[in-house]
């Protein structure tokens, strides 16, 4: 609790470009939390950096995605925004909680299996360790709650049993925080491949909508969506091109799923999917407006970046004091 109000962490890391799939499983849900909670939401550079990065790049991508957050809604004088690299207690506490996580566990991660599957050349120990560093982001903060789509809940029930297990050694340390699933969109699948999630790191640039695509791009990209040949509009396992295009609609226009099913009832595919691409557009259009507006405000976005590190470091360092006084290190002389 900081202020009577709970407490809500979560992150999005800036490799590759920002999805539809991130928009509407987590920053969205962020924006409709936000008044509800005293919040903290980090560009988290650190674990960009388990895959090979290109320096320039990296900051410049780190420094937009922390514009989006604010472009998408997030008023970044009430939501602590920063970047994980300058509050060092992400590191210090990963490396404590490091200590109390187990291999077997780490082994089971599923992103763990894939990431290592496609980065074969680089199996490095911080690809291993991820989810600690996850875990050290989430408890820093005493966190109630964790938006996030459903591709990361596996990584959300080590940090609750890492949380558990120290809090059994030490008594009540951390808060144990629970996710938050949206109901429709935790995970929006690729355009091309729906049995796939929609990702960043897809090399098919068709099979993600990104952020900051334009409207033709948008409709292009929906038009090319692939479906099935049953000619239905109707929401099932069997048609999973389909039942995603109908999530999507869904949630960008705010209409329930059945009463998007009744509203293209007999009508074409194509209709429904210029109908999704225009509904998407709408929502990413404005963000993409207010985005270059912040990117030629630097003084502003500046400020933004010091204050809110200054601040997340504050309650960093109240948890990791704590945490270090437990494990039995000495106090500092002062
Ligand atoms: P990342 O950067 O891969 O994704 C950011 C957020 O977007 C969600 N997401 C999706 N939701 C629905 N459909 C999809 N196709 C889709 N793809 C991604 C993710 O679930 C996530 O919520 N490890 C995290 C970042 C992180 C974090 C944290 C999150 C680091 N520390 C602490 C929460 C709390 C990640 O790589 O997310």
């Amino acid at each position: 609790m900081i202020d009577d109000k709970k407490v809500l962490f979560s992150g999005m890391q800036a490799t590759g470009n920002i999805t539809l799939g991130n928009y509407l499983g987590a920053l969205k849900n962020w924006v409709t939390l936000a008044d509800e909670y005293e919040t903290f939401y980090s560009v988290v550079d650190l674990h960009s950096i388990t895959v090979r990065q290109d320096p320039a790049e990296l900051r410049k991508r780190a420094r937009n995605l922390l514009m989006l957050y604010i472009a998408a809604g997030l008023d970044p004088k009430k939501n602590c925004i920063y970047y994980q690299s300058h509050v060092s207690g992400h590191a210090e506490l990963a490396w404590i909680l490091n200590c109390f996580t187990y291999m077997g566990e780490l082994n089971r991660m599923t992103q763990y299996k894939d990431k290592a599957a496609k980065h074969a050349d680089n199996i490095n120990a911080g690809l291993f360790t991820y989810p600690v560093l996850m875990a050290a982001d989430i408890l820093l903060y005493q966190t109630d709650v964790v938006p996030v789509g459903k591709d990361q809940l596996q990584h959300l029930e080590i940090t609750r049993d890492i949380a558990q297990r120290f809090n059994a050694i030490y008594g009540d340390v951390f808060t144990i925080p629970e996710p938050y699933i949206a109901k429709t969109g935790a995970k929006i699948m690729s355009l091309q491949d729906p049995e796939k999630k929609m990702s960043k790191s897809d090399e098919n640039p068709n099979a993600s909508i990104y952020l900051m695509d334009d409207k033709d791009t948008i409709i292009r990209k929906f038009k090319r969506a692939v479906t099935d040949s049953l000619a239905n509009i109707a929401y099932n396992e069997e048609q999973p091109g389909i039942k995603n295009l109908i999530d999507i609609y869904s949630v960008c226009s705010g209409k329930s799923i059945e009463d998007t099913v009744k509203e293209f009832e007999g009508k074409g595919y194509g209709d429904f999917k210029l109908a999704v691409g225009e509904v998407v557009a709408d929502k990413l259009v404005p963000i993409q407006e207010r985005f270059h507006e912040y990117e030629k405000d630097k003084a502003f976005i500046d400020s933004i970046i010091k204050e809110n590190a200054e601040k997340a470091n504050y309650y960093a360092q109240k948890t990791l004091r704590k945490v270090q006084k437990k494990v039995g290190f000495p106090d500092k002389i002062r």
